[in-house]
């Protein structure tokens, strides 16, 4: 199975796809998590993307479209989750491209839609473990010792494009640029798009993420 999951900055796209590669042995590629993996190695993609990320602005699309394409390759038989990727048209259209390349194509996308004034207050309580990722909310899903990882004992940071400022930014690049993906799928007949309601607390939401996955395995 292979899966777009699309939605704003504190969607919840990675919450989800924490319960998603479990239930479904997926490979998990986050765009995001690449480029701070790369920025955080200091290599030559990770000092080029630095200034994009920093500022809410996207990375450019051949940089982006050409690291996605080499993670993909190493997806597994079972299939893979693309979280944030593609943001853009342009994107998308070079992802179908690349796998209709294989006889491949993207089974479902998954449209998290969540309000704006919500997204604020997620962004501004998350915590991330520098370490190994794991992400946590200061209210919603707090970890066992305050601000210290369950997993590795590493103490939490705040992301610094989780500023206001920036924030707001992320969010007018989300909707001038990644919601016409939504559009682009839906006119294409490829893939079933699901839109699910992100405003719900994360369990409810992975229920209806489940609901329509389940049914597309059966079928
Ligand atoms: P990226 O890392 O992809 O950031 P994003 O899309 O803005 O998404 P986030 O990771 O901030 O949010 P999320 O939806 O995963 O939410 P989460 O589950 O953490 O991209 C960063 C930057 O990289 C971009 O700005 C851009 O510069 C660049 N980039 C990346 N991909 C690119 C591309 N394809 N093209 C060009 N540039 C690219 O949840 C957020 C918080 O809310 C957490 O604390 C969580 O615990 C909590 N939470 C989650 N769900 C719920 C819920 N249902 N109820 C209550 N709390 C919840």
């Amino acid at each position: 199975m292979r899966i777009v999951l699309l939605g704003a900055p504190g969607a919840g796209k990675g919450t989800q796809c924490k319960h998603i590669v479990v239930r479904y042995g997926l490979l998990h590629l986050s765009s995001g998590d690449i480029l701070r993996q790369e920025r955080a190695a200091g290599t030559e993609l990770g000092k080029k993307a630095q200034s994009y990320m920093d500022s809410g602005a996207l990375v450019p699309d051949e940089i982006i479209v050409e690291m996605m394409a080499g993670a993909i390759k190493k997806a597994p038989e079972a299939g893979f989750i693309l979280d944030g990727f593609p943001r853009t048209v342009n994107q998308a259209d070079e992802l179908d491209k690349s796998l209709a390349s294989t006889n491949k194509k993207i089974d479902a996308v998954l449209n998290l839609k969540i309000d704006d004034r919500i997204v604020a207050e997620r962004m501004t309580g998350r915590r991330s473990c520098p370490q190994c990722g794991a992400v946590y909310h200061i209210e919603n899903l707090k970890p066992k010792v305050e601000e210290i990882c369950d997993n590795d004992g590493a103490r939490l940071v705040q992301r610094p494009d989780d500023s206001p400022e920036v924030v707001a930014n992320r969010l007018k690049t989300y909707h001038q640029q990644t919601e016409p993906v939504v559009d682009y799928y839906r006119n294409s007949n490829n893939s079933a798009v699901y839109d699910i309601d992100a405003n719900k607390d994360a369990d409810e939401v992975s229920v209806l993420v489940f609901e329509k996955l389940d049914a597309l395995v059966k079928t």
